[in-house]
């Protein structure tokens, strides 16, 4: 923890770090037969977010979860197919979720409470991040009943019936910052907003699902906890970032693949930090494209408080060496800083 306190020094984390690239990963997986059981197996969940500390010495740990927790604690029907993703039944409006009691929903995730505490109980000295999902993200999986392509469905309701959605959103921020102050109250040092549809809005739809519900979301986490730094992850966003880093009070903004340049800039004027952003399809190819890729990701996020991480999820046809290079490169360019 006090190495990631130095200015000078550039840690390191990776999302999806705990995950199908990892033996040890797919071991404990194979113990249960539903993947929102593994989440709620406070044991198990501990174990995995460890498991990538363990091999690799990442500077964060972060939370063995899910996003879409959420949606199953308000009582929609949440099962990952194997292959295929997450699939959900999907509603239309708020009065589909029938009966709301968030109290109780929140009771449900009980025991990602508890792996957060379990955490902390084994690896105190590391810090932990906890998260959860963007509002809208959380809703596009809500009302297409799972993974799309296209989103077509999504992006036809926005236009079509966008009260109706902003309802369920208002409701996702409620439970989100509850569940967030949560995972705060059990030991979570950061949190994490994944917002990884972003890119899928324009204009004022944009500023209506994206900025609006997370800049409440980040007020009321810090209303109650002023100080524990917000990590937001715009995926997809392009240009539009720079209207985001303009109106959300983040500590720290990831950044997917592309992103304008103007942006490292911005961040040290308002004193934000730079997460990300080697692509994972270059971590799975490694060889001298990664070397470059790396040293050239380092470079460009010199002059700015950086934290070293994947534009997206790490792939499950990661080669495991790939990953050791990576580090290697980080840490001993950290050596001669
Ligand atoms: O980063 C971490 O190591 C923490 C764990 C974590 C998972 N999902 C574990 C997981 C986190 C932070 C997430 C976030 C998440 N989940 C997002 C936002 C980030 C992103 O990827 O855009 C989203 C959109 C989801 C929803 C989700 N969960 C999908 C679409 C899938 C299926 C795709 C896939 O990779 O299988 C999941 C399943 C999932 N979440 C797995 C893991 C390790 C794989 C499931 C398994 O092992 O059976």
């Amino acid at each position: 923890m006090d190495k990631i306190l130095d200015n000078n020094y550039i840690p390191v984390w990776f999302m999806r770090q705990a995950g199908r690239y990892l033996p040890e990963y797919k071991k404990i997986r194979q113990t249960e037969k539903s993947f929102i059981d593994l989440c709620f197996n406070s044991e198990k969940s501990a174990t995995i977010s460890l498991q990538p500390i363990e091999r690799f010495d990442f500077d964060y740990i972060i939370l063995f979860s899910d996003i879409l927790v959420i949606p199953h604690a308000l009582g929609q029907q949440v099962t990952f197919k194997e292959n295929i993703g997450p699939l959900l039944n999907p509603i239309n409006s708020l009065h589909d979720l029938g009966q709301l009691n968030i109290k109780e929903s929140l009771q449900t995730l009980d025991p990602v409470f508890k792996t957060i505490k379990l955490i902390k109980k084994k690896k105190a000295n590391k810090d932990l991040i906890g998260f959860c999902g963007g509002a809208f993200t959380v809703l596009t999986y809500m009302i297409q009943g799972g993974s799309s392509k296209d989103h077509l469905l999504v992006k036809e309701k926005v236009k079509k019936e966008k009260l109706k959605l902003l309802e369920i959103i208002e409701v996702l921020v409620e439970i989100s910052s509850l569940y967030l102050n949560m995972q705060i109250k059990s030991g979570a040092n950061r949190v994490m907003i994944f917002e990884s549809w972003a890119g899928l809005l324009d204009g004022q739809d944009y500023i209506d699902f994206i900025i609006k519900p997370t800049n409440k979301l980040i007020e009321k986490v810090k209303k109650k906890y002023p100080k524990i730094p917000i990590v937001t992850f715009p995926r997809g966003s392009g240009k539009k970032i720079l209207d985001f880093i303009d109106s959300v009070p983040c500590s720290v903004i990831s950044l997917d693949k592309t992103f304008p340049k103007k942006i490292l800039k911005i961040a040290n004027e308002k004193n934000i930090t730079l997460q990300g952003n080697l692509d994972p399809l270059i971590l799975v190819e490694g060889g001298k494209r990664l070397d470059e890729e790396v040293k050239k990701i380092l470079l460009t996020f010199k002059e700015n408080k950086h934290i070293f991480n994947l534009s997206h999820g790490i792939l499950p046809i990661t080669p495991i060496e790939n990953v050791i290079k990576t580090l290697k490169i980080i840490r001993s360019f950290n050596e001669t800083r």
